[in-house]
Protein backbone atom coordinates (compact mmCIF):
# COMPACT_ATOMS: atom_id res chain seq x y z
CA UNK A 1 0.00 0.00 0.00
CA UNK A 2 0.93 3.35 -1.03
CA UNK A 3 0.63 6.48 1.84
CA UNK A 4 -1.25 8.26 -0.49
CA UNK A 5 -3.71 5.54 -1.43
CA UNK A 6 -7.03 6.50 -0.35
CA UNK A 7 -8.72 5.32 2.84
CA UNK A 8 -12.02 2.99 3.16
CA UNK A 9 -14.91 4.72 5.16
CA UNK A 10 -17.47 3.35 6.89
CA UNK A 11 -19.95 3.52 4.25
CA UNK A 12 -17.87 2.27 1.05
CA UNK A 13 -16.50 -0.62 3.34
CA UNK A 14 -20.38 -1.41 3.98
CA UNK A 15 -20.67 -1.80 -0.14
CA UNK A 16 -18.14 -3.80 -0.67
CA UNK A 17 -19.29 -6.11 2.07
CA UNK A 18 -22.69 -6.27 0.66
CA UNK A 19 -21.31 -7.00 -2.77
CA UNK A 20 -18.99 -9.87 -1.93
CA UNK A 21 -21.36 -11.29 0.42
CA UNK A 22 -23.97 -11.68 -2.28
CA UNK A 23 -21.67 -12.50 -5.10
CA UNK A 24 -20.09 -15.10 -3.45
CA UNK A 25 -21.47 -15.62 0.51
CA UNK A 26 -18.78 -14.26 1.74
CA UNK A 27 -19.49 -12.56 5.03
CA UNK A 28 -16.88 -9.82 6.36
CA UNK A 29 -16.69 -8.96 9.82
CA UNK A 30 -15.36 -5.02 10.39
CA UNK A 31 -11.81 -6.30 11.25
CA UNK A 32 -11.38 -6.90 7.38
CA UNK A 33 -11.71 -3.21 6.71
CA UNK A 34 -8.18 -2.74 5.92
CA UNK A 35 -7.01 -5.94 4.16
CA UNK A 36 -10.19 -4.77 1.88
CA UNK A 37 -8.77 -1.66 1.34
CA UNK A 38 -5.17 -3.41 0.40
CA UNK A 39 -6.27 -5.78 -1.45
CA UNK A 40 -8.44 -2.93 -3.63
CA UNK A 41 -5.62 -0.53 -3.60
CA UNK A 42 -3.58 -1.60 -6.40
CA UNK A 43 -6.77 -1.78 -8.41
CA UNK A 44 -7.67 1.20 -8.15
CA UNK A 45 -3.98 2.64 -8.77
CA UNK A 46 -4.20 0.85 -12.38
CA UNK A 47 -7.34 2.39 -12.92
CA UNK A 48 -6.44 5.46 -12.02
CA UNK A 49 -9.03 5.79 -9.65
CA UNK A 50 -9.13 8.56 -6.73
CA UNK A 51 -11.16 7.40 -4.47
CA UNK A 52 -13.26 3.72 -3.09
CA UNK A 53 -16.74 5.19 -4.41
CA UNK A 54 -15.16 5.67 -7.77
CA UNK A 55 -14.29 2.02 -8.10
CA UNK A 56 -17.87 1.41 -6.77
CA UNK A 57 -19.19 2.93 -9.50
CA UNK A 58 -17.74 0.85 -11.74
CA UNK A 59 -18.86 -2.47 -9.92
CA UNK A 60 -22.48 -1.47 -10.60
CA UNK A 61 -22.74 -0.53 -13.88
CA UNK A 62 -24.55 -3.09 -15.35
CA UNK A 63 -21.20 -3.83 -17.95
CA UNK A 64 -19.06 -4.09 -15.17
CA UNK A 65 -19.29 -7.87 -15.24
CA UNK A 66 -15.51 -8.28 -15.83
CA UNK A 67 -14.66 -5.73 -12.88
CA UNK A 68 -17.37 -7.76 -10.66
CA UNK A 69 -15.06 -10.69 -11.34
CA UNK A 70 -11.90 -9.06 -10.78
CA UNK A 71 -13.38 -8.04 -7.58
CA UNK A 72 -14.45 -11.14 -6.18
CA UNK A 73 -10.58 -12.59 -7.55
CA UNK A 74 -9.41 -9.77 -4.92
CA UNK A 75 -11.54 -10.52 -2.37
CA UNK A 76 -11.42 -13.66 -1.60
CA UNK A 77 -8.51 -15.87 -0.08
CA UNK A 78 -6.82 -18.54 -1.34
CA UNK A 79 -4.49 -19.86 0.98
CA UNK A 80 -3.96 -23.49 0.45
CA UNK A 81 -1.20 -26.58 0.08
CA UNK A 82 -0.18 -29.47 -1.17
CA UNK A 83 -0.92 -32.28 1.45
CA UNK A 84 -3.22 -29.76 3.39
CA UNK A 85 -4.74 -31.67 6.88
CA UNK A 86 -2.95 -35.18 5.48
CA UNK A 87 -5.34 -37.47 7.57
CA UNK A 88 -8.04 -36.81 4.76
CA UNK A 89 -5.52 -38.34 2.11
CA UNK A 90 -5.08 -41.25 4.58
CA UNK A 91 -8.56 -41.88 4.50
CA UNK A 92 -9.62 -40.97 0.71
CA UNK A 93 -6.44 -43.72 0.04
CA UNK A 94 -8.83 -46.66 2.28
CA UNK A 95 -12.23 -44.93 0.77
CA UNK A 96 -11.57 -45.21 -2.62
CA UNK A 97 -9.87 -49.05 -2.57
CA UNK A 98 -13.40 -50.10 -0.57
CA UNK A 99 -15.62 -47.90 -3.10
CA UNK A 100 -13.48 -50.12 -5.67
CA UNK A 101 -14.48 -53.50 -4.35
CA UNK A 102 -17.44 -52.61 -3.47
CA UNK A 103 -19.03 -51.62 -7.10
CA UNK A 104 -18.62 -50.95 -10.71
CA UNK A 105 -18.42 -47.51 -11.98
CA UNK A 106 -16.06 -44.66 -11.53
CA UNK A 107 -14.80 -43.34 -8.00
CA UNK A 108 -15.93 -39.21 -7.97
CA UNK A 109 -14.12 -37.22 -6.06
CA UNK A 110 -15.02 -32.95 -5.75
CA UNK A 111 -12.49 -30.88 -4.90
CA UNK A 112 -15.47 -27.47 -4.38
CA UNK A 113 -12.91 -24.88 -3.81
CA UNK A 114 -10.12 -26.33 -5.13
CA UNK A 115 -8.15 -22.47 -5.33
CA UNK A 116 -4.34 -22.52 -7.03
CA UNK A 117 -4.93 -26.72 -7.29
CA UNK A 118 -2.80 -28.07 -5.08
CA UNK A 119 -6.06 -30.30 -3.03
CA UNK A 120 -7.59 -31.46 -6.39
CA UNK A 121 -3.91 -32.49 -8.02
CA UNK A 122 -2.97 -33.90 -3.95
CA UNK A 123 -6.69 -36.32 -4.35
CA UNK A 124 -5.59 -37.06 -7.81
CA UNK A 125 -1.96 -38.38 -6.49
CA UNK A 126 -3.63 -40.23 -4.19
CA UNK A 127 -6.72 -41.68 -6.39
CA UNK A 128 -3.45 -43.06 -9.13
CA UNK A 129 -1.60 -44.38 -6.63
CA UNK A 130 -4.48 -46.36 -5.41
CA UNK A 131 -6.30 -47.28 -8.35
CA UNK A 132 -4.12 -46.25 -11.42
CA UNK A 133 -3.25 -43.47 -13.35
CA UNK A 134 -5.52 -44.74 -16.06
CA UNK A 135 -8.18 -45.96 -13.38
CA UNK A 136 -11.54 -45.68 -13.21
CA UNK A 137 -11.77 -42.39 -11.02
CA UNK A 138 -12.42 -39.20 -11.91
CA UNK A 139 -11.49 -35.52 -9.67
CA UNK A 140 -13.77 -32.87 -10.27
CA UNK A 141 -12.40 -29.40 -9.03
CA UNK A 142 -14.35 -26.07 -9.33
CA UNK A 143 -13.97 -22.51 -7.16
CA UNK A 144 -15.39 -18.98 -7.71
CA UNK A 145 -12.32 -17.26 -8.52
CA UNK A 146 -10.81 -17.07 -12.08
CA UNK A 147 -7.58 -16.16 -11.28
CA UNK A 148 -6.82 -19.24 -9.54
CA UNK A 149 -8.54 -21.69 -11.72
CA UNK A 150 -5.94 -20.26 -14.39
CA UNK A 151 -3.00 -20.76 -11.93
CA UNK A 152 -4.30 -24.45 -11.15
CA UNK A 153 -4.94 -25.63 -14.86
CA UNK A 154 -1.61 -24.24 -15.21
CA UNK A 155 -0.29 -26.32 -12.35
CA UNK A 156 3.31 -24.48 -12.42
CA UNK A 157 4.63 -24.34 -8.57
CA UNK A 158 7.83 -22.92 -6.59
CA UNK A 159 9.56 -25.69 -5.20
CA UNK A 160 9.10 -24.95 -1.63
CA UNK A 161 5.10 -25.35 -2.36
CA UNK A 162 5.42 -29.17 -2.88
CA UNK A 163 7.21 -29.95 0.33
CA UNK A 164 4.92 -31.66 2.02
CA UNK A 165 4.56 -34.25 -0.66
CA UNK A 166 6.18 -37.70 -0.04
CA UNK A 167 9.42 -37.77 -2.32
CA UNK A 168 8.27 -40.70 -3.84
CA UNK A 169 5.16 -38.97 -5.48
CA UNK A 170 6.93 -35.90 -6.39
CA UNK A 171 9.28 -37.68 -8.64
CA UNK A 172 6.68 -39.42 -10.40
CA UNK A 173 3.96 -36.68 -10.70
CA UNK A 174 6.00 -33.67 -11.02
CA UNK A 175 8.25 -31.98 -13.78
CA UNK A 176 11.16 -29.96 -12.69
CA UNK A 177 11.97 -26.65 -14.28
CA UNK A 178 14.66 -25.59 -16.17
CA UNK A 179 16.19 -22.14 -17.57
CA UNK A 180 13.49 -19.46 -16.78
CA UNK A 181 11.88 -22.44 -14.64
CA UNK A 182 14.52 -23.13 -12.25
CA UNK A 183 13.20 -23.40 -8.95
CA UNK A 184 9.75 -24.30 -9.96
CA UNK A 185 7.68 -27.62 -10.76
CA UNK A 186 5.09 -28.47 -13.39
CA UNK A 187 2.61 -31.16 -12.69
CA UNK A 188 3.01 -33.90 -14.94
CA UNK A 189 0.13 -34.12 -18.08
CA UNK A 190 -0.69 -37.15 -17.55
CA UNK A 191 -2.15 -36.04 -13.73
CA UNK A 192 -3.23 -32.90 -14.83
CA UNK A 193 -5.19 -34.33 -17.57
CA UNK A 194 -6.81 -36.39 -14.97
CA UNK A 195 -8.41 -32.85 -13.29
CA UNK A 196 -11.00 -31.14 -14.66
CA UNK A 197 -10.96 -27.78 -13.60
CA UNK A 198 -14.31 -25.59 -14.06
CA UNK A 199 -15.77 -22.16 -12.36
CA UNK A 200 -18.62 -22.70 -9.89
CA UNK A 201 -20.02 -20.43 -7.35
CA UNK A 202 -21.24 -22.45 -4.61
CA UNK A 203 -24.40 -20.47 -4.36
CA UNK A 204 -25.59 -22.19 -7.32
CA UNK A 205 -23.68 -25.69 -6.69
CA UNK A 206 -27.09 -27.56 -7.46
CA UNK A 207 -26.75 -26.11 -11.01
CA UNK A 208 -23.54 -27.89 -11.44
CA UNK A 209 -23.97 -30.54 -14.21
CA UNK A 210 -21.76 -32.91 -12.09
CA UNK A 211 -23.80 -35.25 -10.07
CA UNK A 212 -23.31 -37.99 -7.80
CA UNK A 213 -19.74 -37.81 -6.27
CA UNK A 214 -18.23 -40.03 -3.86
CA UNK A 215 -16.24 -37.63 -1.89
CA UNK A 216 -16.55 -34.30 -1.74
CA UNK A 217 -13.79 -32.04 -0.51
CA UNK A 218 -15.42 -28.65 1.02
CA UNK A 219 -12.60 -27.42 3.01
CA UNK A 220 -11.28 -23.95 4.33
CA UNK A 221 -13.79 -22.61 2.81
CA UNK A 222 -17.26 -22.63 4.96
CA UNK A 223 -15.41 -20.29 7.58
CA UNK A 224 -16.13 -17.09 5.32
CA UNK A 225 -19.89 -17.90 5.26
CA UNK A 226 -22.38 -17.02 7.96
CA UNK A 227 -24.63 -19.79 9.46
CA UNK A 228 -27.58 -19.03 6.92
CA UNK A 229 -25.20 -19.15 3.93
CA UNK A 230 -23.18 -22.59 5.13
CA UNK A 231 -26.33 -23.92 5.73
CA UNK A 232 -27.71 -23.28 2.22
CA UNK A 233 -24.47 -24.55 0.53
CA UNK A 234 -24.52 -27.23 2.37
CA UNK A 235 -28.14 -28.58 1.50
CA UNK A 236 -26.97 -27.71 -2.14
CA UNK A 237 -23.86 -29.65 -1.78
CA UNK A 238 -25.63 -32.55 -0.60
CA UNK A 239 -27.89 -32.34 -3.77
CA UNK A 240 -24.73 -33.17 -6.20
CA UNK A 241 -23.55 -36.31 -4.02
CA UNK A 242 -24.57 -40.08 -4.20
CA UNK A 243 -26.40 -41.66 -1.33
CA UNK A 244 -23.82 -42.96 1.58
CA UNK A 245 -21.08 -40.41 -0.45
CA UNK A 246 -18.76 -38.10 2.14
CA UNK A 247 -18.18 -34.49 2.92
CA UNK A 248 -14.63 -33.58 4.37
CA UNK A 249 -14.24 -30.35 6.06
CA UNK A 250 -11.40 -27.87 7.21
CA UNK A 251 -10.26 -29.05 10.99
CA UNK A 252 -11.21 -26.01 12.03
CA UNK A 253 -14.68 -25.81 10.60
CA UNK A 254 -18.26 -26.92 11.90
CA UNK A 255 -21.19 -28.08 10.80
CA UNK A 256 -22.91 -27.62 14.08
CA UNK A 257 -26.40 -27.56 14.75
CA UNK A 258 -27.37 -26.84 10.96
CA UNK A 259 -29.92 -29.66 10.65
CA UNK A 260 -28.39 -31.57 7.17
CA UNK A 261 -28.75 -34.34 5.95
CA UNK A 262 -25.39 -35.44 7.03
CA UNK A 263 -24.07 -37.71 9.90
CA UNK A 264 -20.64 -36.88 11.75
CA UNK A 265 -18.77 -39.81 11.33
CA UNK A 266 -15.18 -38.62 12.73
CA UNK A 267 -14.42 -34.45 13.15
CA UNK A 268 -14.30 -32.83 9.94
CA UNK A 269 -15.84 -36.35 8.16
CA UNK A 270 -19.43 -36.51 7.44
CA UNK A 271 -21.83 -39.18 5.70
CA UNK A 272 -24.43 -37.82 3.20
CA UNK A 273 -27.39 -39.87 4.08
CA UNK A 274 -30.14 -39.26 1.55
CA UNK A 275 -32.93 -40.89 3.92
CA UNK A 276 -33.12 -38.03 6.41
CA UNK A 277 -33.64 -35.45 3.33
CA UNK A 278 -37.09 -37.35 3.29
CA UNK A 279 -37.52 -37.23 6.86
CA UNK A 280 -36.76 -33.40 7.35
CA UNK A 281 -33.23 -33.11 8.10
CA UNK A 282 -29.95 -34.92 10.57
CA UNK A 283 -31.53 -35.85 14.07
C1 LIG B 1 -8.72 -20.84 1.58
S1 LIG B 1 -9.10 -21.50 0.00
C2 LIG B 1 -9.26 -23.23 0.36
C3 LIG B 1 -8.56 -24.10 -0.65
C4 LIG B 1 -8.57 -25.60 -0.37
N1 LIG B 1 -9.92 -26.11 -0.32
C5 LIG B 1 -7.85 -25.91 0.91
O1 LIG B 1 -8.48 -26.31 1.90
O2 LIG B 1 -6.62 -25.77 0.94
C6 LIG B 1 -10.81 -20.99 -0.20
C7 LIG B 1 -11.29 -20.99 -1.64
O3 LIG B 1 -12.71 -20.85 -1.65
C8 LIG B 1 -13.07 -20.10 -2.79
N2 LIG B 1 -14.44 -19.57 -2.61
C9 LIG B 1 -14.87 -18.60 -1.77
N3 LIG B 1 -16.19 -18.39 -1.93
C10 LIG B 1 -16.61 -19.25 -2.88
C11 LIG B 1 -17.87 -19.51 -3.50
N4 LIG B 1 -18.99 -18.83 -3.16
N5 LIG B 1 -17.94 -20.46 -4.45
C12 LIG B 1 -16.82 -21.16 -4.82
N6 LIG B 1 -15.61 -20.95 -4.29
C13 LIG B 1 -15.50 -20.01 -3.32
C14 LIG B 1 -12.00 -19.03 -2.86
O4 LIG B 1 -11.91 -18.46 -4.15
C15 LIG B 1 -10.75 -19.82 -2.45
O5 LIG B 1 -10.04 -20.29 -3.57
Amino acid sequence: MHTSDPVLNDAEFARFKQFILSEAGIDLPASKRSLVQSRLSKRLRHLGLDSYSAYWKLLSDPRGQAERQRAVNLLSTNETYFFREPQHFHWLEQQAQALRDQRAGAVKVWSAASSTGEEPYTIAMVMAETLGLAGNWKVCATDINTKVLAAAKRGVYPLDRVRRTPPRLWQKYFLRGHDEYEGMVRVSPELARRVEFSKLNLLHCDKFQQTDFDIVFLRNVLIYFNEGTKRDVLARVCTRMRDGGHLLIGHSESLHKLDLPLVQEVPSRYRFEAARLKSGGAK
